[in-house]
């Protein structure tokens, strides 16, 4: 396994003498090559998930191991893109991406090359002197894929990269991580609150509960590549998965507006990017 967490609890310390409980018993594991998304309200933990398995975190119990050995800290081995691709904005397109190669010493013209195969992976090879801020939202992800592609990391750990873009641009990107995705055989852990998203990139959907959060449900998604989210597969999936979160959502609900207030999930399926939303 590339990734293996085993009953991992995650509370974090509020004040003196109060915790808040995170994570609960959170079990799984990622082969390699594989494709997981978690899939889950805001605020039920997924990025906590992905922080300890980038060694960001420590779990407060149970064991979590990537590559069969315990993750103590960060390491090269796995790295994060996260929503905001977090660019230099001092540097160019290709400092950006060779950046990471030059702290592991890689020498320079090498380090180049790498980065402009990065690049063109990401259709930006004609950017490499470009500075963030004259790049849209999308190129700037694309920037940050391949920055993280170039360390040739065992993982790839997604946190909602997709998330600030608009519908138009996420659908090109999905099709492109797809198309890198099956190029590069890495074992991606992608994280999200867009069901539809989730089910179009992935092998297996790992959907959560609300805090303290738990793997409520596992979907394996057998729909044949390159998808396609109009897919009968996919869209039968998608109401699957809309049934389970009703009862999530309504309890995010009642703790916010109290009992008068139900969820209907025949409204978010008529929306055409069945998002979660930013709170539920
Ligand atoms: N460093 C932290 N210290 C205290 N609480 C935190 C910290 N990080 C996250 N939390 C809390 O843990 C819960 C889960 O957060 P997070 O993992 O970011 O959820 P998600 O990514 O699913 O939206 C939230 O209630 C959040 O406020
Ligand atoms: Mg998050």
């Amino acid at each position: 396994m590339k990734v293996d967490l085993n009953k991992v609890n995650k509370s974090y310390t509020k004040g003196k003498n109060d915790s808040l409980h995170v994570l609960e018993d959170i079990d799984f594991s990622i082969k390699e090559g594989e494709f997981v998304s978690l899939l889950g309200p805001s605020g039920c933990g997924k990025s906590t998930i992905l922080k300890l398995i980038a060694g960001l975190s420590h779990p407060t119990s149970g064991d979590l191991k990537v590559n069969g050995t315990p993750v103590e800290g960060p390491g090269t081995d796995r790295v994060v893109v996260f929503q905001e691709g977090g660019l230099f904005p001092w540097m160019t397109v290709l400092e950006n991406v060779t950046y990471g190669l030059k702290i592991k010493k890689m020498k320079r013209v090498e380090a180049e090359e790498k980065a402009m195969e990065g690049l063109r992976m990401v259709h930006l090879a004609n950017f490499t002197n470009a500075y963030p801020h004259e790049l849209s939202g999308g190129m700037k992800q694309r920037v940050a894929i391949a920055r993280a592609l170039v360390m040739d990391p065992d993982v790839l750990l997604m946190d909602e990269p997709f998330a600030a873009l608009d519908e138009q641009t996420r659908l090109i990107l999905h099709q492109e991580l797809q198309d890198i995705w099956q190029k590069t055989g890495k074992t991606i852990l992608f994280i999200t609150h867009n069901i539809r998203e989730a089910l179009t990139l992935s092998d297996r959907v790992l959907l959560m509960s609300t805090r303290p959060g738990t793997i409520k449900q596992t979907f394996n998604v057998q729909a044949s590549r390159p998808r396609n989210p109009s897919d009968s597969i996919i869209v039968d999936l998608e109401k699957r998965v809309m049934a389970e979160l009703e009862e999530e959502m309504n309890k995010v609900l009642k703790e916010e507006f109290g009992d008068d207030y139900r969820y209907k999930t025949d409204s978010v399926r008529d929306r055409d990017n069945s998002d979660m939303g930013s709170h539920i």
